[in-house]
């Protein structure tokens, strides 16, 4: 079955494009180390080197900052080398915050953590999940839709429950390769409701969807994707993503957008990037 296609607005190749101030929240990574295996690139046999996961992190922070774009900062708690990835600490649209709820026990005391630092900064439309959701690991929103990830970590109650509390259509999407455990490793929102994948992470319905919706979509090659190109930031017209991601920059420049690649090598050995590191406050 074929569904009235959501094309992004206006001629994709070479517009103009726009970007939108934002504000994200962050978590310095003073206590990143890889002691634990959750995902499949985290080995605790390697050695991770803490002083300059935090240089390569200040970078981005930096970046975002010259890009106009306010950063709020989380403390990072000691026991909790995962907090970094502040994308999976919660949802936010429109103001209204939506927990997270961890599949491992290594990172259950991260979304509490979050959560109280909404409260804590004004944040009064709360929601406590009752079921397993990881954030905006698994959580991508365009202009009309939620896009959330299942498979690995996330849950479709948790999607379900989202729906609910947000009020906006969720489209479940299963993702089926371990490299590629969460939404944003493979999937990622450029501007309105214009997105970049990776089709081989998900199930053949699941990319049947994305083909039917999102007829416009980029579609992202497997040494863009597993360079982890597609844990990218996007302001409209700036898409901040791993330097490794060539191709994906050259692709991205067709369109009209701006690519900046940064490096963060030593959170890659945590199974994250960019995206990861960056929570975004739709207020
Ligand atoms: N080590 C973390 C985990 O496996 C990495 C999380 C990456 N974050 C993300 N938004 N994909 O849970």
């Amino acid at each position: 079955m074929t569904l009235t296609p959501i094309h992004a607005t206006g001629p994709s190749r070479g517009r103009e494009r726009t970007p939108r101030p934002r504000r994200y929240l962050m978590c310095r990574p003073e206590h990143f180390e890889v002691t634990y295996a959750i995902n499949a690139w985290m080995d605790p046999a390697k050695p991770v080197d803490t002083q300059r996961a935090v240089m390569q992190w200040e970078r981005l922070y930096d970046l975002y900052l010259s890009l106009g774009h306010a950063v709020n900062l989380i403390d990072p708690v000691p026991g909790l080398p995962d907090m970094v990835y502040a994308a999976n600490g919660a949802t936010v649209v429109d103001g209204k915050v939506f927990g997270a709820r961890f599949r491992n026990a290594e990172r259950a005391s991260e979304g509490p953590a979050y959560l109280d630092w909404f409260r804590a900064h004004g944040f009064t439309d709360v929601h406590e999940p009752e079921f397993i959701n990881e954030g905006e690991g698994d959580f991508l929103v365009t202009e009309n839709f939620v896009l959330a990830g299942w498979g690995f970590r996330s849950t479709p109650e948790g999607h379900l429950e989202a729906q609910e509390f947000f009020g906006m259509p969720v489209i479940s999407l299963r993702l089926t390769d371990p490299r590629y455990y969460h939404l944003d490793t493979a999937l990622s929102v450029l501007d309105g409701n214009e997105i970049m994948y990776y089709p081989a992470a998900f199930s053949a319905g699941s990319r049947a969807v994305l083909e039917n919706i999102f007829p416009d979509a980029v579609r992202v090659d497997e040494q863009d994707a597993e360079v982890f190109g597609l844990n990218a930031v996007s302001d409209g017209h700036h898409v901040i993503l791993p330097e490794a991601a060539q191709m994906l920059a050259e692709q991205l420049r067709r369109r009209g957008f701006e690519p900046i690649g940064i490096d963060l090598s030593e959170l890659l050995k945590g199974g994250g990037s960019v995206k990861c590191c960056t929570l975004e406050i739709r207020a």
